[in-house]
């Protein structure tokens, strides 16, 4: 894994952008998978500037979101789909028919989730995943404990979970939802690329056992170490508790120019 410091979630945001940018100028019809939580904001914003400054165009781009609450219907103010127009579908071209969200109101759950995975499929993949990481090391909503092979399906929420999203549905915990369709790990696994971004002081315990601990599933992200492609972007709070950090800034410090990112 190559993991990048950064001073700031901005300076890191903008990395992560520039990453996703370059595949989009050299991939025109790339396939991105998204992520929703505050810490790709500075990222989605990044994003939105290069559209309205730089002529970034995503016109042929389709998207797949990692996941959506069970029972928030799309037009609820605190669906990950309501999230994403906010942040960058409203902002950008993405053509609406490219978006694909798992439909958290979908009546038959399985069924949802299988043609989610089909979607994926017929799209030839997914070529970069953007994520964040819980507390508890989840990504996606692939709470500790959720197998390392697993593919998109319902799951239930750690109150820990909920308590941390509760600041998006107005500190009430009442209002977060219980379960939520989330891609599986596998199926994170299966994108050519992965970016996961942690920022602030409240990650670093799951930053450190994500890339420095053992692969388990009582830390979803740590299954990342096993992916050929995967880069963690985090700010200096974030790394705070990993034990080779120096080591980190000293190779991303001295990349040969072709490496470097745009
Ligand atoms: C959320 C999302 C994840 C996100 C994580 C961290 O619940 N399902 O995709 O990465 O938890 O959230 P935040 O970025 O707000 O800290």
């Amino acid at each position: 894994m190559e993991i990048i410091i950064q001073p700031t979630p901005e300076a890191g945001g903008i990395i992560a952008a520039r990453i996703i940018a370059k595949l989009v100028r050299t991939k025109p019809d790339c396939v991105l998978g998204l992520a929703t939580g505050s810490t790709p904001l500075a990222t989605y914003r990044e994003l939105v500037r290069m559209h309205h400054d730089e002529g970034l165009d995503f016109s042929r781009v389709t998207t797949f979101n990692l996941d959506e609450y069970v029972g928030l219907p799309p037009e609820h103010p605190h669906s990950y789909h309501a999230f994403m127009d906010e942040h960058f579908f409203g902002h950008v071209n993405v053509p609406r028919a490219r978006i694909h969200i798992p439909d958290g109101m979908a009546r038959d759950v399985p069924a949802e989730c299988a043609r989610y995975e089909a979607a994926i499929v017929a799209a030839a993949g997914i070529d970069l995943q953007l994520l964040g990481i819980g507390t508890d090391g989840h990504i996606g909503f692939n709470e500790p404990s959720s197998s390392l092979a697993s593919r998109t399906r319902i799951k239930t929420l750690t109150e820990r979970t909920r308590a941390d999203n509760a600041r998006f549905f107005g500190g009430d915990l009442a209002q977060v939802p219980f379960h939520c369709i989330t891609m599986g790990v596998g199926t994170i696994m299966a994108s050519r690329e992965v970016l996961m971004l942690a920022f602030g002081a409240r990650k670093a315990d799951a930053v450190a056992a994500a890339v420095e601990g053992p692969i388990t599933a009582m830390n979803p992200a740590s299954m990342l170490q096993m992916h050929a492609v995967a880069k963690c972007v985090v700010d200096e709070p974030a790394a705070a508790k990993l034990s080779r950090r120096d080591y980190y800034r000293w190779v991303f410090a001295n990349k040969p120019d072709w490496q470097r990112i745009a």
